[in-house]
């Protein structure tokens, strides 16, 4: 159980920190852990806003235990059925009973594709909708696929909190619970992270939302996601909204990330003659070995690269599954803005580059350079080659951020 913690008056931090989390809802990773942020605020109506993974139900029932007895719980706001938010729901409806369960018309459906209850009373909101707790109201805001479909924000207007659930997350467990505690270059590394490997998709629906809190004057004075720190001081939510949307446009950066792997070493040679050439046209590059770096590791760099350089030897007539693997998840991502390249070496048929580079058009890159391969090890003369061919993509790539600067395509 962790101590609940005081946000403002009557309003309570009762979430759990997981500590061990080390894979991410199997999908990412979270190699500083993670929390599930949950909410109280005591009122005239008591609300719980989320709920946590089943793992740490008896923990937020024993914490919020210590603010009021549960049957006291008259709403919980459900704002996204992912089960790390909702896993302990069944415990706590049974523990609370409360008056409603207020969610999104798409969380109503989930709600039952999760649990089977019928029985639960389901109150379906829509962005725009309120509701009086007594002294405070709660404002829904429509947050579709931040993260899913179902997903909305709940936003209390008298305590400018606006609580965003997956939206604004980073995987930190501490024992900071706000973001001024917290080391600043830290907390920027695991919003970027967290922003690359479960948002990123989502980027138009992100500028969406940031523009609809511009325009409807929806000012925030605490920023309350459902994963990591809470940021509660004007510059750390001014900074985090400017990052958010810095994340979402997606300009592309004057760096490179080369991701390879290898049986014998001669494409990983090739991986280093290319950041030669790369590094020598000033280009600030990152070479990844697929065998030491975990998927979530490539798409954190890939976030602040322009150019995607990937490399493959040709096994069995096509890539070395390591690099099928993480160029699917990256495909999947929908990185935007980037330039691509491709290479590997082999030994009869060589397929590989040319299988490397359809992928990696079909990310939507443009590939500057055709795929470059090399029969068995390279020489001396087609490691010069491939270096040469490092310092045409510097040049490519200087263009293509200036190209970007001077025309950033319609959004
Ligand atoms: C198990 C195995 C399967 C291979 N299959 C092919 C193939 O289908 N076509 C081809 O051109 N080369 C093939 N090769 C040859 C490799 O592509 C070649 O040895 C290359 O230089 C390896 O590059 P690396 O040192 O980066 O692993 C194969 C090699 C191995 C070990
Ligand atoms: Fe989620
Ligand atoms: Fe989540």
């Amino acid at each position: 159980m962790m101590r609940p913690l005081t946000l403002a008056d009557d309003i309570f931090w009762v979430g759990g920190i997981d500590f061990e989390s080390r894979d991410f809802h199997g999908y990412s990773r979270s190699p500083l852990g993670t929390t599930y942020n949950a909410y109280l605020i005591k009122d005239r109506k008591n609300a719980l806003f989320d709920t946590v993974k089943e793992s740490h139900g008896p923990g937020l029932l024993e914490s919020l235990s210590r603010i009021l007895p549960p049957e006291q719980v008259d709403y919980i706001v459900v704002n996204h059925l992912e089960l790390d938010h909702s896993g302990s729901l069944p415990l706590l409806m049974e523990a609370c009973r409360p008056e409603a369960l207020l969610c999104s018309p798409q969380g109503e459906k989930f709600l039952v594709g999760h649990f089977g209850r019928r029985d639960w009373p389901v109150r379906v909101v829509s962005a725009g909708d309120t509701l009086s707790l007594g002294r405070r109201n709660v404002r829904f805001l429509e947050a579709r696929m931040l993260h899913w479909p179902d997903s909305m924000f709940s936003y209390i207007p008298e305590e400018k909190l606006l609580i965003t659930n997956d939206a604004f997350g980073q995987n930190i467990a501490s024992t900071a619970r706000f973001a001024d505690e917290a080391d600043p270059s830290l907390l920027r590394g695991a919003l970027s992270e967290y922003y690359h490997n479960i948002i990123l998709p989502y980027s138009p629906q992100v500028l969406k939302i940031l523009d609809q809190i511009a325009a409807q004057g929806i000012a925030v004075n605490i920023l309350a996601p459902d994963h990591g720190l809470i940021f509660r001081t004007p510059e750390d939510v001014a900074a985090t909204l400017a990052a958010y949307r810095d994340f979402a446009l997606q300009r592309p950066q004057k760096r490179a990330l080369i991701i390879y792997d290898t049986m014998w070493r001669s494409t990983e040679s090739l991986a280093h003659a290319l950041y030669r050439g790369l590094a020598a046209g000033g280009v600030d590059t990152a070479v990844m070995h697929l065998k030491q770096n975990h998927h979530s590791a490539v798409m954190s760099e890939l976030a602040h690269c322009g150019l995607l350089a990937v490399g493959s030897p040709t096994h069995n007539n096509t890539i070395l599954p390591s690099t099928a693997g993480v160029l699917t998840y990256l495909k999947g991502l929908r990185p935007k803005n980037k330039i691509g390249a491709a290479f590997g070496s082999f030994g009869w048929s060589g397929e590989s580059p040319k299988i490397l580079g359809e992928f990696l058009s079909g990310m939507g890159m443009a590939l500057p350079e055709p795929p470059f391969s090399c029969r068995l090890v390279p020489t001396a003369s087609v490691l010069a080659s491939c270096e040469a061919l490092g310092a045409s993509l510097a040049t490519a790539l200087d263009k293509h951020c200036r190209d970007f600067a001077d025309s950033p395509p319609e959004r």
